[in-house]
């Protein structure tokens, strides 16, 4: 049975004490009032993962980067690995964000190490996939995704695909408050997923998270988890407010 999971990405927000007061109040609502059956991930910077970590309940609240290297190690100033990113106790990495495609040029070639060193470290890659405005407006959004698909996860043998977790976020319904509906969400998803079915098999797209994410609130949450292949949410915004967050975790 494939997880349903609730994913926060607090991007470029918090300094390290708000982000443990935020870590601490998610942490503490979930243990009371979460929903017991939904896996919670929360994306934090770089420089929060060993304090987050540190304040949180690790059986109930996992810990993710938003990205890392695309090398094991060396003079690459300013770079965090996926061995050091282990090494701080969080388990999953945000790679392919499309903030991270289009503001730091992160093409599948970057992606692809990216995830290699992800896996090698047995941290879980939540992949990020989605098509811009005019992508969407043109009405060729399921061949872009099928190609970013096919550039990187779709390179892995069944057993590492099967570590992923894919996050479906369109451009144009990230921080816009524009969320897709419920039909386009599950549309893609189910297109996704009908993809792994025929590139690996059904059993392999049956067992495969696949989340949504862009402008995912407690508003619409309940709709959209409603779908039956939508696998849960990868939520900025609405993750730095700890009962917001909270409420999408229960809109199961
Ligand atoms: P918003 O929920 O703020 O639209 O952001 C979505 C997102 O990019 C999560 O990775």
């Amino acid at each position: 049975m494939r997880k349903k999971i609730v994913a926060g990405n607090w991007k470029c927000n918090t300094t390290v004490k708000e982000g443990v007061e935020l870590a601490k109040s998610v942490n503490e609502l979930v243990l009371t009032r979460g929903a017991k059956d939904v896996v919670v991930v929360l994306g934090t910077p770089f420089t929060h993962l060993i304090s987050v970590v540190d304040a949180v309940d690790a059986n109930r609240v996992n810990i993710a980067s938003q990205n890392c290297a695309a090398v094991a190690k060396g003079a690459y100033t300013g770079e965090v690995s996926a061995a050091m990113i282990k090494s701080t106790g969080a388990t999953y990495v945000i790679i392919g964000h499309s903030e991270r495609r289009e503001y730091y040029h992160e093409n599948s070639e970057i992606l692809n190490k990216k995830l290699a060193l992800t896996l090698e470290q047995g941290l879980t890659p939540i992949y990020c996939c989605g098509e811009a405005l005019a992508i969407r407006e043109a009405g060729t959004q399921n061949e872009f995704v099928k190609q970013q698909l096919d550039e990187t996860i779709f390179l892995l043998p069944t057993e590492q695909l099967l570590k992923l977790v894919i996050a479906y976020e369109p451009i144009w319904a990230i921080g816009t408050g524009v969320t897709a509906s419920t039909q386009q969400a599950q549309d893609m998803l189910a297109f996704i997923r009908g993809l792994i079915a025929a590139k690996y098999n059904a059993e392999v797209a049956k067992e495969i998270s696949i989340l949504y994410g862009g402008s995912c609130s407690p508003a619409n949450a309940n709709d959209l988890f409603s779908q039956p292949d939508i696998d849960g949410g990868l939520i900025g915004g609405a993750s730095l407010k700890s009962e917001d967050f909270l409420a999408i975790i229960n809109a199961y």
